[in-house]
């Protein structure tokens, strides 16, 4: 995928000076006349730059012909899903590979990443990853990327994965890939099923008998091999199977390339595909199997497909690439064409009145036309002088704004949307909050898109995130940039433009994204006119091959239908933009990589295990710093866990940054249970070291209840212990909520490694922290690489205080009111009952830990015996 630099050079071009030997020019002494004919050619060039640079016709590249014409009637196979339906399970997918690295691997992954479908990755191993939680199952589909693998599983294996399919009603969907020197026909093991291995396949089409097919259109055929030495494995087409995709072997026998295995024999559903996801093909029987196995959880949307097509450097781009006004022309007749193709369609123009007459005399008359034409299209701005927004401050971005905003009145462009886009995206992701600021000031925008969130690449995962008011939409590659203009110097070819359109990234841009923002350049409609090209066409292959019904709508309802279809994209996720080379290249210049420091340290709680005086303890060490205690904030920053993360990574940065230790910690307990904690910590510190206190529950809830009771709490008052447990008032539901709920360690501790790997973590027992926390903290800092520290002679047990205090300038200092209180002991009653209410979540604590190599705290091996 090229890299788009939109922003342009704006210099024209200088023609080059013609290159002559010096031992020529000392022999014929003919200086003056080479001065001469340089200023002649100068001149020539520079008046007549066409002679530099001509003009290319529009190419009349063949068009893309769908192989069926008739569409046959309306296929309505597919199934519909219930919610209760997919209660069994979570959504996730689990995706069982031969190794990290295969090649298919990738492309399984890239096509769940693209389609927002949440899934974990494993291998086989000696052992399956955990299947099951207490209450369901952790995955809704497995897929495996070699069949073979599942068929040849050891036995004990292979009946627990399809004790959970059948039990969870989970279906396999798996690839069968045709085995090289291997021609005869063979039966699958343990399966009545005969297959063909390395055949061509003839004449393919999705069946429109199977339940399967959704996006795609059954019937059309797809006539010869698909491409040569691509070979299928080709299953009997029997009653037994449902066959998906139905082809013609070479002899013209019906089989089948993908089937669907109703479990009719073992209970386990599967689908099998007979080649790998490079054809197209497949991936849209992929597609849809993954919409039917997850019950509708993964790519479940409607056959509504939403295009917009953004026309970015209107005016702006050297002499010699800007549109003519026979381009105008022709622009306003593709926006025809497309009209009567997408519902509705306009295309955006975006201008920069600062270089309007730019051009050579032809363009001039393009620039002229087009404004004379202007009321054909819809606008929206771009900058005044094609400016860079995170180099410049809110008042000059005003008035930037405020002088493209009168050229737009006076040159009456219709700018009806608040939408509004930044030259080369900057200020937008990575926030310049000056941008937002100015935009909403001078145009009101409410909408805008960009590529670079989360990140460029890769392209599948580029997200959505609602900011200041202002609604960013994920902007799509679509291949046309500004430096590709011509078909004959499109980088790899027409064939690669043509292969982007027919089964390629372009198409499936569109067929796994509801809405899809493009984004164009005024270059990409001038000369041979790539853009209309590549519109059109690959419209042309979404009809002939899609059930799609291709739509737009105006950017400010686009938006607000992006973010009710992925509601959870609504909140930003900060990442570090030191970390990616191109967020670095758009900074604002008063963030300066060289020198940022974040945390690389997260003591994460839970709350009531000692985590503050873990850490005040941890930094008596000199090579320990820790965060910036901010005026009317809490002792705690909790940043990943609350409000404060709507702040941003700015105002989070910046609470580090007063000089920088070996070992910069952020100290949240409340980061423990939050369930986007993890998530957010690992999106902007994946390399920080995690610290979590593993206390006894019950003494922790019991704890928690009686620090509320100190704190005289109106929603604790005349409740006891047990009325808590046992009461239905909102009140003793919302007590026992903060009391019991973080102490389900499993539940939390296996939310964080989703995210984390095990060595990143270091787990502390917590009553060995209470009991000898000098030893507990030696042993932290040496795991953390910190140079010995005597911390046993700065930690002192306190008689009066009945805990540890650190020792500062000779003088005991222990830590406020509110830590450490003492009350009553807990009954034996009471802490029966909360060891049965914690037993079910202790026992898979245990399970996590031994599996992970993590220690087991002393508490933890006790208490499963009891209750
Ligand atoms: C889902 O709910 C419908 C009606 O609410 C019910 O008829 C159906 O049996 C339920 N399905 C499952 C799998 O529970
Ligand atoms: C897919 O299968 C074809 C034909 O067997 C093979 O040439 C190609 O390398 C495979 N692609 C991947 C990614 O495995
Ligand atoms: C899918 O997304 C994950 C997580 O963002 C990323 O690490 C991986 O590289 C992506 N895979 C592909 C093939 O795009
Ligand atoms: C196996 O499949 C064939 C049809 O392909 C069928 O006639 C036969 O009865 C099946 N045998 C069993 C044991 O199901
Ligand atoms: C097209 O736009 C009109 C007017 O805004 C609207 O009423 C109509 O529903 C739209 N059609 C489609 C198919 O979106
Ligand atoms: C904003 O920048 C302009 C020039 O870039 C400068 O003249 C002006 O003083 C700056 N304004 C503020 C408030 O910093
Ligand atoms: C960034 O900081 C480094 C050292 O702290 C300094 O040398 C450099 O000049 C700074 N860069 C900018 C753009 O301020
Ligand atoms: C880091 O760089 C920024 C920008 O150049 C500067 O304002 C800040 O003072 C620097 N901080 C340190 C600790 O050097
Ligand atoms: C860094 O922060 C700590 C804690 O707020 C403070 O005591 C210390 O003086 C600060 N150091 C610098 C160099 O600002
Ligand atoms: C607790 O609060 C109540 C009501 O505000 C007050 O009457 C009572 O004296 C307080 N108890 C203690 C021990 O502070």
């Amino acid at each position: 995928m090229q890299i788009c630099r939109c922003d342009v050079n704006i210099v024209h071009h200088l023609p080059m000076v013609p290159y002559i030997p010096t031992r020529l020019l000392k022999g014929l002494k003919v200086i003056p006349v080479l001065i001469l004919l340089y200023l002649i050619l100068y001149y020539l060039l520079v008046r007549f730059p066409d002679l530099e640079r001509p003009r290319y016709r529009p190419q009349r590249i063949v068009n893309y012909v769908c192989p069926s014409s008739d569409h046959g009637q309306e296929y309505e196979h597919y199934e519909t899903f219930s919610q209760n339906e997919s209660a069994l399970t979570e959504s996730r997918i689990l995706v069982l590979l031969e190794n990290v690295l295969s090649r298919h691997g990738r492309l399984i992954t890239h096509m769940l990443n693209a389609s927002k479908c949440p899934y974990k990755i494993d291998t086989f191993s000696k052992n399956l990853p955990l299947l099951t939680t207490s209450t369901h199952g952790r995955y809704s589909t497995i897929i495996i990327e070699n069949f073979n693998r599942y068929l040849n599983l050891p036995k004990w294996n292979r009946q627990l994965l399809d004790k959970y399919s059948q039990d969870y009603k989970v279906p396999i969907v798996s690839f069968l890939p045709g085995r090289a020197q291997f021609f005869s026909n063979s039966k699958v093991r343990g399966m009545n099923l005969t297959i063909w291995h390395n055949q061509k396949a003839l004449n393919i089409r999705f069946s429109p008998s199977s339940i399967i097919p959704y996006i795609a259109r059954p019937n059309v055929i797809l006539p010869f091999p698909v491409s040569d030495g691509r070979e299928w494995t080709l299953f009997e087409d029997s009653i037994n199977f449902e066959s998906v995709v139905v082809v013609e072997d070479i002899e013209g026998k019906r089989r089948a390339a993908v089937i669907r295995d109703k479990g009719s024999v073992d209970g386990v559903e599967k689908i099998i595909f007979g080649h790998n996801l490079t054809e197209w093909i497949i991936g849209m029987g992929f597609i849809d199997a993954l919409r039917w196995s997850t019950k509708c959880r993964c790519g479940c949307h409607s056959l509504d497909r939403f295009i917009q097509i953004d026309i970015d450097d209107i005016f702006v781009g050297a002499r010699g690439t800007r549109m003519t006004s026979d381009d105008v022309e022709a622009l306003i007749q593709s926006q025809d064409k497309l009209r009567n193709r997408i519902s509705n369609f306009s295309y955006l123009l975006g201008y920069s009145g600062a270089f309007f007459l730019h051009g050579d005399d032809l363009e001039d008359e393009g620039d002229r036309m087009i404004i004379e034409k202007a009321a054909n299209f819809m606008w929206f701005p771009h900058m005044w002088k094609h400016n860079h927004p995170q180099d410049h401050n809110e008042s000059f971005l005003e008035s930037t704004m405020i002088m493209n905003k009168q050229f737009g009145e006076m040159n009456n462009l219709r700018v009806p949307f608040e939408y509004a886009i930044s030259p080369q995206h900057g200020g937008v992701y990575p926030v310049h909050t000056a941008l937002f600021n100015a935009w909403k000031k001078v145009w009101g925008v409410k909408v805008t898109s960009t590529e670079e969130y989360p990140h460029f690449r890769p392209w599948g995962k580029r997200k959505g995130f609602i900011h200041r008011g202002i609604e960013v939409l994920p902007r799509q590659t679509c291949g046309l940039y500004t430096h590709t203009q011509l078909f004959h110097l499109y980088p790899g070819g027409i064939k690669k433009l043509t292969s982007l359109i027919e089964g390629g990234d372009l198409f499936w841009t569109i067929a796994l994204n509801p809405i899809s923002i493009f984004m164009t350049h005024q270059q990409n409609y001038a000369h041979d006119r790539l853009a209309p090209y590549t519109f059109e066409n690959v419209i042309s292959f979404l009809e002939c091959w899609t059930r799609f019904r291709l739509r737009w709508e105006d950017p400010i309802s686009v938006a607000d239908r992006y973010f009710h279809l992925f509601p959870t994209e609504k909140n930003p996720i900060w990442g570090n933009p030191c970390m990616d080379e191109r967020h670095r290249s758009i900074l604002p210049p008063t963030l300066n990589c060289s020198n940022l420091t974040l945390p690389n340290l997260l003591v994460v709680g839970p709350q009531k295990t000692g985590t503050t005086a873990l850490s005040s303890f941890l930094q008596l060490h000199p090579d320990v710093s820790t965060n910036r205690i901010l005026e009317n904030t809490f002792e705690e920053i909790q940043f990943f866990s609350g409000e404060n993360y709507e702040k941003g990574f700015d105002w989070y940065r910046q609470l580090f940054n007063n000089g920088s230790s070996k070992i910069v910690m952020d100290k949240s307990a409340t980061y423990w249970d939050s369930t986007e904690g993890p998530m957010r910590a690992f999106a902007l510190i994946p390399f920080a070291k995690i610290v979590v206190i593993l206390h006894d529950p019950i003494l922790r809830a019991y704890s928690w209840y009686n620090h509320l009771v100190a704190r005289n709490e109106s929603i604790v008052r005349g409740l006891s212990m047990e009325d808590v447990l046992n009461g239905d008032t909102p009140a003793a539901k919302k007590i026992r909520s903060r009391c019991i709920s973080g102490g389900r360690y499993a539940h939390h501790l296996d939310r964080w490694l989703q995210w984390f790997p095990p060595s990143q973590f270091h787990l502390i027992d917590g009553s060995e922290l209470k009991e000898n926390p000098s030893e507990v903290v030696t042993n932290l800092a040496r795991w953390l690489q910190l140079s010995p520290f005597d911390f046993q002679s700065l930690i002192k047990f306190n008689p009066k205080k009945g805990f540890y205090c650190k020792i500062v300038s000779g003088h005991s200092s222990c830590l406020g009111a509110s830590k450490g209180r003492s009350y009553p002991p807990i009954s034996p009653i009471l802490s029966s009952r909360l060891c049965s209410i914690f037993h079910n979540d202790n026992i898979a604590l245990h399970k996590m830990l031994l599996n992970h190599n993590f220690p087991v705290p002393t508490w933890l091996s006790s208490s499963l015996n009891q209750c």
